[in-house]
């Protein structure tokens, strides 16, 4: 079996708790990486709904409200839970290795 291909997202200390950040990628689409209450996630960047970047939403609890038309995410699951969005997005297990933060996203 191959090796799952890991993206570093950032240093642990990079993002306080309630901040997203996005990271871009060569072969894939941005990751939105997201520290709830000190605990680190990772979804796709882009909303389902449009063209924008869900990191530069606002971070409520565990949801993410995009802020071009204030649709809404669960960042641990993906599910799409507030109107205009009704597509769920792509989540990404994260690993931690010492203070660095990476998303599994497939296999190598
Ligand atoms: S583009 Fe995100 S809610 Fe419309």
């Amino acid at each position: 079996m191959a090796d799952a291909a890991r993206v570093f997202l950032c240093k642990t200390g990079d993002l306080s708790p309630g901040e997203a950040r996005k990271v871009e990628r060569a072969d894939g689409p941005a990751i939105a990486v997201y520290n709830i209450e000190g605990v680190f996630y990772a979804t796709d960047d882009c909303c389902t709904h449009g063209l924008a970047s869900l990191s530069e939403g606002a971070l409520e609890g565990d949801i993410i409200e995009c802020n071009l038309h204030f649709g809404g995410f669960h960042v641990p699951t993906g599910k799409a839970v507030w109107t205009p969005c009704s597509i769920d997005i792509k989540t990404y297990p994260v690993e931690t290795s010492g203070d660095d933060v990476f998303a599994v996203v497939g296999d190598a």
